[in-house]
């Protein structure tokens, strides 16, 4: 597998890559990230990214000591050190072979052992790139299953979802039990009952022609993929309703779906151990995959397969 990384400004081997055990994102998960792909090793929507970085630096208080122009070109060069073969996925979909996922991690940096972020004065940038590794072909010719986490009487979800940060305990245990169930990924259910996103994805539901997703202000990350998708239906003449969406909703809506920077637009055909629709992927899922295809594959690469088929 060919993968690049860059500590600081210096891109180190990745079998030598070292972040100190004093490190605040080690220890507490003092930090924020952020994971972009590639089209034809072009960084696909760097700019919502970096704002989305940017923003979550903020919510937590950790002055960037980069600028965004920094990070986009350490992304690039980062991106074109991963360069070589070795690492191809017979199983993956057409438009992610020979792509990258690129992940950026900001650390509050390491300094005197204890809680107060004021005992550590300089971040570590971390850049990395890896082969993109998505769910196979088959998963979006089929859909998937994902498993329900969370709910009245489990532990509170901590940290601030809209922030993209290290802390991810919640995330850990809500996958642990999803795959437990054989689940391709876990939805987050909150103590009223309504799914707010998955692990690492967004959530949809069709009802009828119009889609329904939960609302930034029900605790969930800014999927830059959730945008793309709102404005492709609002393309397409879909109505879109941001909305609560309670547990059982979701489970007898016509069509579900994920997404999420790697996924892109992922059919989700069971929830727990209810199907959605007609336990297969959907025409409104399919059809707005088929218009992400043409934005992101298309404009990259017109040659790869424009659809899920
Ligand atoms: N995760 N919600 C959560 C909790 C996420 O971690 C992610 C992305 C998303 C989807 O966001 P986007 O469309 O911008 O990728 C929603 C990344 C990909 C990850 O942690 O790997």
């Amino acid at each position: 597998m060919t993968a690049a990384v860059s500590i600081d400004g210096v891109l180190v081997p990745a079998g030598e890559a070292r972040i100190s055990v004093f490190d605040r994102g080690f220890l507490y998960g003092d930090s924020v990230y952020e994971v972009v792909r590639t089209y034809d090793l072009e960084p696909f929507e760097v700019r919502a990214h970096l704002a989305r970085l940017a923003a979550s630096a903020e919510r937590i208080f950790l002055p960037l000591p980069w600028s965004g122009d920094r990070v986009e070109r350490e992304i690039r060069r980062v991106v074109e050190a991963s360069r070589g073969g070795g690492d191809d996925d017979p199983t993956a979909p057409p438009w992610n072979q020979g792509e990258r996922s690129v992940r950026v991690v900001v650390t509050r940096g390491s300094g005197e052992m204890g809680l107060d972020p004021a005992l550590a004065t300089e971040p570590v940038v971390v850049v990395l790139a890896i082969p993109l590794r998505g769910p196979p072909l088959a998963a979006y010719r089929q859909g998937v299953s994902a498993w329900p986490f969370g709910g009245a009487g489990a532990p509170p979800r901590g940290g601030d979802p809209g922030a993209k940060t290290g802390e991810h305990l919640f995330h850990v245990l809500a996958m642990r039990e999803a795959r437990a169930h054989e689940g391709h990924e876990a939805l987050l259910v909150d103590r009223a009952g309504c799914v707010t996103e998955g692990a690492s994805s967004n959530v949809f539901a069709v009802r009828g022609d119009v889609l329904e997703t939960p609302p930034l202000q029900a605790g969930i990350l800014a999927g830059v993929t959730r945008a793309c998708v709102i404005e492709l239906a609002l393309e397409l003449g879909i109505q879109v309703k941001e909305q609560a969406l309670p547990l059982a909703s979701l489970a007898d809506a016509d069509e579900a779906f994920l997404t999420s920077t790697v996924r892109e637009i992922l059919p989700l055909v069971r929830v727990g151990s209810l199907p959605v629709g007609s336990g297969a992927p959907g025409p409104v899922t399919n059809r707005l995959h088929a218009a992400f295809r043409q934005r992101a594959g298309g404009g990259h690469n017109p040659g790869k397969v424009p659809g899920p088929g």
